[in-house]
């Protein structure tokens, strides 16, 4: 029997209900209980008077992320790098906009706030030095404590309450990575949920949030064949990306049941995927026949059924976008499996090598003094880190969508 038929041909026996291990309580914080923050945006000399008559905030992709996490009614003001003076205090007006032929600043700056000013826009001088006192960068998220006491030096007011050692929301987005190491302390971060850190096998949210940031536009369509708990869809709504996700075992609602290696979407659909795939069959996630998370990475078995995933992922992708797929590899039982390089020997027969992350692990369960101490009175290793293949669909390069390689033991001279 054909596997991929084998859940709809059972469908009466088999409800989705039957495989979830876990209850998902999710809490979702009303919009009115979120706490307000401050954002510090640059300009110049030429582009303050743009923006304050034309009563907008832009930005390049550099702080595109930035300008996304700002919120209506959220607190924001401008500094002036060539003369180091800090305006304000302005409010957000409505949501954060891309526009990739805005005009003005001749489309260098497509992402945009609308804002107004609170009052008369008031200046601080010498702003680099005031930051410095305050142990603040302009770069950072100031916390709705850290944007009022800005407000209230830029005004004249006295808040009393104010407290001025802790200004920044340092969880509220994480950074931007610029090498190829990503270290981040928190699964989630912010003040919304993203994903369910009870799902056994969670991603960070922070590297879906890096890769949409680098790889997508808002607006574009995001697809996560293996979706879990779902913290893709949860990262790519808040930053305002489209998202369709799948798992075999749909854990809510906004999942659809599919199996990855064979999706319900047309060719050349999608404009980026990101898969954390199962590593092994380590984490029991449910029960069902086409879970490949049940098949053991000792098998080969696992590397052909992720390489059927590759292959669909291949066929949905738009031409020239990026699949990132994050992968570790296995110790198990004294056994140690390559796995990372071996999906990535089989995702380059697909597509382009783009780049490898090394994503560092923490919150894992061996994190523990009892396994460290194991690991080294037997002497074998914890894993420390996660790998995020980084490839692109590049059809024009024809040895990407060349037929499995010949096996030279059985070639006939
Ligand atoms: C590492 S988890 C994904 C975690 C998810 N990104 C999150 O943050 O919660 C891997 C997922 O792959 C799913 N899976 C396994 N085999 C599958 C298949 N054939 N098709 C679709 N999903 C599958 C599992 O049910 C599991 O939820």
């Amino acid at each position: 029997m054909n596997e991929k038929l084998y859940y709809k041909e059972n469908n009466a026996e088999i409800s989705n209900d039957e495989f979830l291990t876990t209850v998902y309580a999710r809490k979702t914080p009303t919009a009115n209980k979120l706490k307000k923050h401050g954002f510090i945006f640059a300009c110049t000399k030429k582009s303050e008077n743009e923006m304050l008559s034309k009563k907008i905030i832009v930005t390049g992709k550099q702080y595109a992320h930035k300008i996304f996490a700002v919120r209506d009614g959220d607190y924001v003001f401008l500094y002036n790098l060539d003369t180091d003076t800090l305006l304000g205090t302005f409010l957000a007006r409505g949501e954060p906009s891309f526009d990739s032929s805005l005009k003005i600043f001749n489309g260098k700056y497509p992402y945009y706030i609308a804002v107004e000013p609170v009052s008369e826009v008031k200046e601080i001088r010498n702003a680099s030095k005031f930051f410095n006192k305050l142990n603040i960068s302009w770069r950072d998220i100031l916390n709705e404590n850290g944007a009022l006491y800005l407000r209230s030096i830029l005004d004249n007011m006295i808040f009393v309450s104010l407290n001025k050692e802790k200004l920044i929301d340092e969880n509220y987005r994480p950074p931007i990575f610029s090498t190829t190491f990503w270290d981040y302390p928190y699964q989630s971060y912010g003040d919304t949920p993203k994903g369910n850190n009870k799902y056994p096998g969670v991603t960070p949210a922070f590297i879906i949030f890096n890769l949409i940031w680098r790889y997508t536009e808002p607006g574009d369509l995001v697809c996560d064949p293996m979706a879990g708990s779902g913290t893709t869809i949860d990262v790519c709504r808040e930053e305002k990306r489209n998202i369709i996700a799948f798992d075999i075992v749909p854990t809510r609602k906004d999942i659809i049941q599919a199996d990855a290696r064979s999706l319900p979407l047309k060719d050349n659909s999608i404009d980026m995927i990101f898969i954390d795939s199962p590593y092994s069959d380590n984490i029991k996630y449910n029960p069902h026949p086409l879970n490949i998370g049940n098949i053991p990475a000792t098998s080969e078995e696992f590397f052909d059924e992720l390489e059927n995933v590759m292959r669909e992922c291949f066929r949905v992708l738009k031409e020239g976008k990026i699949l990132a797929w994050l992968i570790g590899d296995q110790w198990a039982k004294g056994v140690f499996v390559p796995v990372g390089l071996k999906i990535y020997e089989r995702l380059t027969k697909y597509f382009s090598p783009v780049d490898i992350v090394c994503v560092a692990r923490r919150n894992q369960a061996s994190n523990t003094p009892f396994w460290h101490s194991k690991a080294i009175k037997h002497n074998f290793y914890l894993r420390g880190f996660k790998y995020l293949i980084i490839v692109k669909k590049d059809s024009s390069n024809d040895k990407k969508i060349r037929k499995p390689k010949i096996k030279w033991n059985t070639y006939e001279r």
